[in-house]
């Protein structure tokens, strides 16, 4: 039985490093190079100490680490033993923690309980209804070509910085209801948000994310239209001033790094895996396999759903006091009887079958995981449709992660692929971009609404 003198022990800073396995006063760092280049190892080495493991998510900030499945759904469903509410934890940790943009209070869903969780939640459940999944679609279809036209001539591409992490921005400016000439604001606040190495390039970004969401507001005050931030606004929940921001930050926050990662991490895999090559002349493994394969083994968010117990509670083996930092690790507890490498099949009992935890469980799990998939899938047909021939430039295992404990992010995808010329009269992806897997009926079983794009993608 591990003793309650754990890392943190009901704060948020390390005090006192845990009994480990062995080691006696190692604590595994979620952060850092060792950690982004091979999260698994430390998975492993973690489970050495039962379904919960002492780790640090910041240099001097501790946590419990659930890796264990079974573990991980009961925390999630037991709202009575555990509390989303961050406010007690956060007064134990620096204000200026790199840890509390994601985990500090807000008064938005991610981080209330009970009535004023579902209030909350129920605004974005709601708005995200009223979208029609062919338009959320067809909108897609639309943004990840105008994407591709950018980059389609050079026959390179980054397609982290030039695809994955711009079309999630592009899809929401226009889901909540700002017009395409404002969709590059958005693209440098979200983006740089996440790429700032520095403390003035973060708080650059955040004042144009900052802006952006007052044009937003005060457009959509002026003017309804049939987007998110009106319904968000006329929603029956009646949202603050306050409120409403939150909302709306915490939908796009919340889509955005997550949306690219599940885009990113399938690219990565189809595009480094023969089987997936082959779909474009054989039908093999399709988008939706590699989105399945990546929510299994590489899930876009590894280390989330951040929980404070109530009281004192004795939990699988550990004892956690009231307020301790407690995350669970979907990664690990997804891949706790094995896990499949890019290129390997699901071998029976492994990773590949049964429920994974990619979108979270109980009553905080992902609200937007159908329109997620969907614009992650369309996104996925539409570039492999487009540069059939399209292929990595390095091998998988030589891709750079990004530092950081919650996610599972790439830090860029080079690729290759024959050129295609956008405004070329009657161009194809199949006439204009010949290679030996492309079906010379151009039916490929990747592009299912095929007529849809006939044309060339438009800048
Ligand atoms: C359109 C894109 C997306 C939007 C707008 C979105 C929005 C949200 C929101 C509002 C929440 C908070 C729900 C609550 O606390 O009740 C949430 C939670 C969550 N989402 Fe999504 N999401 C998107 C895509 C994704 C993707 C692609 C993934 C990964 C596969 C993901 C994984 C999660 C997880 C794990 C949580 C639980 C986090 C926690 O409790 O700490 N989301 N999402």
């Amino acid at each position: 039985m591990t003793s309650p003198s754990t890392p943190g022990t009901g704060t948020g800073t390390t005090d006192t490093p845990g009994p480990g396995p062995g080691s006696g006063h190692e604590v595994a760092a979620l952060y850092g190079p060792e950690f982004a280049a091979d999260p698994y190892r430390v998975y492993d080495r973690l489970r050495a100490y039962g379904p919960l493991a002492p780790v640090e998510i910041a240099p001097g900030i501790g946590a419990m680490l659930v890796t264990d499945h079974r573990a991980a759904l009961e925390l999630l469903h037991d709202t009575d033993t555990w509390s989303k509410d961050s406010r007690r934890w956060q007064e134990t940790v620096p204000p200026d923690s790199p840890v509390l943009p994601i985990l500090g209070w807000r008064p938005n869903a991610l981080v209330n309980d009970g009535a004023a969780h579902r209030r909350y939640r129920q605004v974005v459940t709601d708005s995200f209804a009223l979208i029609p999944p062919h338009e959320l679609r067809e909108h897609t279809r639309q943004t990840s070509e105008a994407l591709i036209a950018r980059f389609a001539g050079k026959g390179r591409a980054d397609l982290i910085a030039e695809y994955a992490s711009k079309l999630p921005v592009l899809v929401f400016n226009r889901l909540f209801g700002m017009p395409d000439a404002h969709s590059d604001q958005l693209v440098a606040a979200l983006c740089g948000m996440l790429d700032a190495s520095t403390p003035e390039e973060a708080t650059t970004a955040n004042t144009a994310f900052s802006s952006y969401i007052g044009e937003l507001i005060a457009e959509k005050s002026e003017r309804r239209g049939p987007d998110l931030t009106s319904w968000f606004m006329d929603h029956p929940a009646q949202l603050s001033q306050e409120e409403l921001q939150d909302q709306i930050v915490l939908t796009m926050a919340a889509g955005h790094n997550p949306t690219t990662n599940l885009i990113g991490n399938a690219l990565a895999r189809m595009l480094s895996d023969d089987r997936y090559y082959s779909t474009l002349s054989s039908g093999g493994l399709t988008p939706r396999d590699a989105l399945h394969d990546v929510l299994h083994n590489d899930p876009p968010m590894s280390n989330l759903s951040p929980h404070f117990p109530r009281r004192d509670v004795f939990f699988h083996g550990t004892w956690v006091r009231a307020g301790q930092l407690v995350l669970v690790s979907y990664a690990a507890a997804n891949t706790q009887h094995g896990r499949t490498r890019p290129g390997e099949s699901a071998g029976a009992g492994g990773s590949g079958g049964g429920a994974h935890l990619a979108w979270a469980a109980g009553p905080h799990s992902c609200p937007v995981q159908n329109p997620a998939r969907l614009i992650a899938t369309t996104a996925i047909e539409r570039l492999t449709a487009w540069l059939s021939d399209i292929e990595l430039t390095v091998p998988h295992d030589e891709l750079v992660w990004r530092h950081g404990p919650f996610h599972r992010a790439l830090v860029e995808l080079p690729a290759r692929f024959t050129p295609i010329t956008p405004d070329q009269a009657g161009a194809t992806p199949w006439g204009s971009s010949p290679s030996s897997s492309t079906r010379p009926d151009g039916t490929s079983p990747v592009r299912p609404d095929a007529s849809a794009s006939a044309g060339p993608p438009h800048a």
